[in-house]
């Protein structure tokens, strides 16, 4: 993990005007942000623990907490909403085998709801690591979960 942090940080000349693209980096390579990933990053960086939490607390798009290898959000808007999307909730949730907001204890999936995601056309829309599925039915996420567990497996 420290070799590659060095990696990003030295991508960016060690420049602490790039903290946020740093941590997105860190975060990109890691599923989220480790207490000892944003230690190392202070050191290294120069940058007060204190100000790396402040960013990182800031972005909606950080985690401090495990994230899974493969992140899955579902819109809960209303085109969504009224197209179905709470049955497709329950149906991951019990096909992943957690709720809503919650990732997996082999760190494989985390599965959260977001709102409106502007693609309401689309409805009900599903975003699987930044790819968005849309027209989602149970059977198609069915298909999508067994095709993504499937390529887990190669
Ligand atoms: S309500 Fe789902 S994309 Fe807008």
């Amino acid at each position: 993990m420290e070799a590659k942090i060095k990696e990003i940080i030295a991508d960016y000349d060690s420049d602490k005007g790039f903290l946020v693209p740093i941590l997105q980096d860190v975060q990109k390579e890691l599923n989220y942000l480790p207490r000892e990933a944003l230690d190392f990053v202070s050191k290294n960086l120069e940058v007060p623990i204190s100000r790396i939490f402040e960013v990182a607390t800031f972005y909606k798009t950080f985690s401090l907490e495990p994230r899974g290898r493969i992140q899955m959000a579902i819109c809960m808007g209303t085109a969504c909403h009224v197209r179905g999307v709470p049955l497709i909730v329950d149906h991951i949730e019990r096909d992943l085998d957690i709720k809503a907001g919650e990732t997996t204890e082999d760190l494989e999936y985390t599965f959260e709801t977001v709102n409106c995601l502007g693609a309401c056309a689309l409805g009900p829309v599903l975003v699987v690591n930044g790819e968005y599925h849309g027209q989602m039915t149970i059977s198609k996420t069915s298909k999508l979960l067994n095709k993504l567990k499937k390529a887990e497996t190669v």
